[in-house]
């Protein structure tokens, strides 16, 4: 076989493997391939010719052998190329700082939204007095949203200006606050509610009016609702709670006041200020400069709403109260604007770690 390619063929074929080795980067690579495999000048290419010229009844040997070399070379040439291109890469990534000693990025994952946050911790300040959580569908019936409240039918919230109906269905609703809750959950504890001794819970969640969207409105939001029933239940008990869980959220220095106020639920109402968690009440943009903030509406459960439930108001008494949650969060933040807790910006999402 060797005596049909001219002796200095052979020579290039058996110094191949060590010209390979002593290629140190791409560009020595790409001279010898040039060498040995280029178009013109290459052993390739003067073996080409010899093959043209030879005499036919050796051509097809000599094609063999010609081709068995063209192989080997270029597939170690390829080989060689991508050892040499992946340490280049290593090497450029080294000079830019890379460090293959650091532990792995760690994948991000999923939080829980600052608003659930915040309710997971209102949750938390009742949890130890007893409260468990009670939850209603956000699609309600007019009757657990309105007349199990005692809402008359001629209430403003009624009307379709104010309250999304389902166009299918005019008695089902997105209900307007988390007071329906109330109404359901007393509706199932009322046959139980002696041997209980009463009831004690928290309804976060979701509700809905039709409002514009502006930096303070939006027409779904969240509330969370507290009610506790029992015996001889009055303002007082309503007060103490309400402190306590305050004083727990905004820090021990913290006021509150009840303002009187008109819910159709309760008897008698009132609104409830803490002491602006912000500036110490000495007055700031949040308060307005007054020191106090509005933070929920409450009361005494009305004896209409327990009569609804088939629960004797002479017997039974509680209080109930409705704080919502976006003004809460934005307060404790010092957000400006609502709709920033909506647009799942991750950059917001992510600085909002002070409602934790
Ligand atoms: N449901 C009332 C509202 O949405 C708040 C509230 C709840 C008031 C319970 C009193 C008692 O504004």
């Amino acid at each position: 076989m060797d005596q049909l390619l001219p002796p200095e063929i052979d020579e290039a074929a058996r110094s191949f493997a060590s010209a390979l080795a002593a290629c140190g980067d791409l560009n020595a690579l790409m001279r010898l391939k040039g060498a040995y495999v280029g178009r013109e000048g290459s052993h390739a290419a003067r073996m080409m010719d010899l093959l043209k010229a030879a005499p036919k009844e050796h051509k097809r040997e000599l094609g063999a052998q010609i081709n068995a070399y063209k192989q080997q070379w270029e597939e170690a040439l390829k080989g060689r190329q991508t050892d040499l291109e992946s340490a280049k890469k290593a090497q450029d990534a080294l000079a830019a700082g890379w460090d293959p000693t650091l532990p792995p990025p760690v994948p991000a994952a999923g939080a829980l939204h600052p608003l659930n946050r915040l309710m997971d911790r209102l949750v938390d300040v009742f949890r130890p007095l007893g409260f468990h959580v009670e939850e209603g569908p956000e699609v309600e019936t007019e009757a657990h949203n309105f007349d199990g409240l005692n809402i008359p039918d001629d209430h403003p919230a009624k009307a379709s200006s104010d309250t999304f109906y389902l166009a299918a269905h005019p008695e089902l609703l997105l209900r307007t606050h988390t007071s329906p809750v109330q109404v359901r959950t007393l509706l199932r504890v009322a046959p139980t509610l002696a041997e209980r001794g009463g009831i004690r819970f928290l309804a976060p969640g979701r509700v809905y009016r039709k409002d514009e969207i502006d930096p303070t409105h939006s027409p779904m939001f969240h509330q969370v609702e507290g009610m506790l029933v029992g015996h001889g239940i009055g303002m007082q008990h309503l007060k103490g709670t309400l402190e306590y869980a305050l004083r727990t959220l905004f820090g021990p220095h913290t006021e509150i006041r009840l303002r009187p106020s008109y819910f159709p639920f309760v008897e008698p109402g009132c609104e409830v200020d803490v002491s602006c968690p912000l500036c110490g009440a000495s007055g700031c943009r949040v308060c307005k400069g007054s020191g106090w903030v509005e933070i929920l509406g409450a009361g005494l459960i009305h004896p209409n709403v327990l009569s609804y439930a088939g629960i004797d108001p002479t017997v039974w008494s509680g209080w109930a109260f409705g704080m919502g949650v976006e003004r809460m969060a934005m307060m404790l933040s010092q957000t400006p604007d609502l709709r920033l807790f909506f647009e799942n910006d991750q950059r917001f999402l992510k600085a909002m770690g002070g409602l934790d």
